[in-house]
């Protein structure tokens, strides 16, 4: 049986990563993204190798959306074995200058995107019965605290523990759905320029007066970390092994398991 895989955000950065990377494994591509420009053009690009390829345009903070990705998925390939809740944004500053926005973007996207994806296909996936995976796309810093990123962190906090519950639960069930959590450290994408996708209707009306500026941890040069880091084919990499090994917790960078250590011991006192 060939597999069918869908990610969202996958125009671009990792989602792309993960569509390459599933297609050379011969998987039916469903891409779903918010970019149709980038979309389209992944789409010709993967055709042109051979790939099965189907582009939903669908913004994943919107559940009426994400439900016809489901759907259009199963009306086309009848099946799906591989969610990715991939999408995600970010958006920078003192956590108590934040917006009403900002929040409702952020946790629009990163958050109810990946609720939206559990919600929609988790159930077709249980009515299916094949071995399927869900991979949600964390971060790091939803393992770790400390200063900067605040809504991010408040958004990939939720994904890990959605995450955990989800896979508990299905193994209570006994279902043939296993549930992996991608937590990488930087990987060298569009993320900082996650603002060209930010919806007219949760602009901030001064953000032409006071530009976001991504600052991870206060001080760090935040674009010249993410242009050191990892590529997103290497993340993808990580991926594809997970989903060999069944492996719940995607550590694509082992070095910052110290800051989790950390933190459980501050945790713990
Ligand atoms: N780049 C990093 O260093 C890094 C580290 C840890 C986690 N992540 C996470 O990886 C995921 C992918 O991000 P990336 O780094 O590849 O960035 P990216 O900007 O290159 O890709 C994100 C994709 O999500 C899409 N998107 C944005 N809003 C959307 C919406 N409402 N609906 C559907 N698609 C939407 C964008 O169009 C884009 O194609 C995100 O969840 C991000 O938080 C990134």
């Amino acid at each position: 049986m060939q597999e069918v895989a869908v990610i969202t955000g996958a125009a671009s950065g990792i989602g792309r990563g993960l569509a390459e990377r599933f297609a050379a494994e011969g998987m039916k591509i469903v891409l779903a993204d918010v970019e149709e420009a980038l979309l389209a053009e992944l789409e010709a690009d993967l055709k042109a190798k051979g790939a099965t390829v189907l582009a939903v345009r669908t913004d994943v903070s919107n559940a009426a959306e994400v439900e016809n990705l489901v759907v259009r998925t199963l009306d086309t390939f009848g099946a799906v074995h591989i969610l990715c809740n991939n999408a995600g944004v970010v958006c920078s500053r003192p956590i108590w200058e934040h917006t009403l926005a900002d929040w409702e973007w952020v946790l629009g996207v990163n958050l109810w995107g990946v609720i939206h994806g559990i919600r929609a296909f988790v159930p077709r996936m249980l009515a299916q019965g094949d071995a399927c995976h869900i991979v949600n796309t964390a971060s790091i810093l939803g393992l770790v605290g400390g200063s900067g990123e605040g809504i991010y962190k408040v958004s990939k906090h939720g994904v890990v523990a959605l995450s955990e519950t989800l896979a508990d639960e299905l193994a209570q069930k006994e279902a043939n759905i296993q549930v992996h959590v991608l937590c990488p450290g930087w990987v060298r994408t569009g993320i900082l320029e996650s603002s060209r996708n930010r919806p007219d209707t949760l602009q901030n009306p001064a953000e032409k007066t006071r530009p976001q500026k991504p600052v991870i941890g206060g001080s760090r040069n935040t674009r010249a970390e993410m242009e050191a880091g990892m590529s997103p084919a290497e993340v993808a990499e990580h991926v594809y092994n997970a989903i060999q090994n069944g492996t719940f917790y995607i550590h694509t960078h082992p070095e910052h398991k110290a800051w989790v250590r950390e933190r459980m011991e501050r945790i713990l006192g």
